[in-house]
């Protein structure tokens, strides 16, 4: 069995940013920069913005974080949002999800500019993944697929099933493996916790994604031997033995799945630093597209 190391390859690819970057200061132009905004106290929401951050320091971008409290009026956001859009010295903006029931997610993404939409959530950027057209993939779905192509996992002609079809990972690797491109063209099942008999389909994965948020759903009986498995799930479980409280579990039974399974990812250590690596190659990309426009010379 092999682990698939998400710390491993996402520390390659930061490396790989760093001396991007470095190259990028090195020509006098400023740092790429991404804003990032908290609203409420989600103790989840703030350990991923402070892993997010502390990725930009390692690679040399400038970031922002903006706390903003739990009952914070939407048109507020919005007005921020519109501002950090036309402001020249922003390449990226990310808004952390979930946020509180009075804020509708739907209007926060729809305001980001598509330019500036690092997490590639923006309808315009679904839309142009959808259609094979360059756009900033959503960073977890491209975690997992950069995770398999740098271990040599070619999805071409197997069968991928996802479980969980959410804006956020679900529905956009479903679309990504399904695509005609060098990391798609499997045939792709998406189920979800609803649907029936889901240990059928789980048992004709030759790949499986496992993206519900229900912690250990996935047991060694319904995997068939030799899937390769990608556990997106990050549960917290009540561990009075641990320093803070809790322990990270996936929504995968680890000990029993991995004793079929040809590769697995670990939690933590798999999926989750995967979409930290990716926000930053998300970032890059954005920023190198935005100084293109504002620094081409004016034809007049
Ligand atoms: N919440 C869980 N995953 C993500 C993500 O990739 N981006 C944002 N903005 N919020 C999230």
């Amino acid at each position: 069995m092999v682990l698939l190391d998400g710390n491993k390859i996402s520390q390659e690819i930061k490396e790989e940013v760093k001396v991007d970057t470095a190259a990028i200061l090195a020509d006098r132009h400023r740092p790429p920069h991404l804003v990032a905004i908290i609203v409420g106290d989600n103790p989840a929401s703030q350990t991923y913005v402070a892993h997010k951050i502390k990725a930009c320091d390692f690679v040399g971008f400038e970031s922002t974080v903006l706390n903003y409290p739990a009952d914070l009026k939407e048109s507020f956001l919005l007005r921020k949002l519109h501002s950090l859009n036309i402001d020249p010295d922003i390449d990226g903006i990310l808004v952390q999800l979930p946020l509180p029931a009075q804020i509708s997610e739907h209007n926060v993404i729809e305001t980001i500019s598509p330019e500036k939409d690092v997490d590639g959530f923006h309808p315009i950027n679904n839309g142009r993944m959808a259609k094979n057209l360059p756009a900033p993939l959503p960073a977890t779905p491209a975690g997992i697929l950069e995770l398999l192509r740098r271990y040599g996992i070619d999805p071409k002609g197997k069968h991928v099933v996802v479980v969980g079809n959410s804006n956020i990972v679900g529905s956009p690797v479903s679309t990504l493996l399904a695509r005609e491109n060098e990391m798609g063209r499997a045939t792709v099942t998406t189920c979800h916790i609803h649907t029936r008999d889901l240990a059928f389909h789980t048992r004709q994965a030759d790949i499986l994604i496992v993206a519900t948020g229900v912690p250990g759903l996935i047991k060694s009986d319904m995997v068939k031997e030799g899937v390769v498995v990608v556990d997106v799930g990050i549960n917290r479980i009540d561990d009075p033995t641990r320093k803070r409280g809790y322990r990270l579990v996936g929504d995968v039974d680890f000990e029993g799945v991995s004793t079929k399974a040809s590769h697995i990812t670990p939690v933590p250590g798999g999926v989750g630093p995967m979409t930290i690596a990716m926000l930053l190659k998300n970032t890059l990309m954005l920023y190198k597209q935005h100084l293109a426009i504002t620094s081409s010379p004016n034809p007049n």
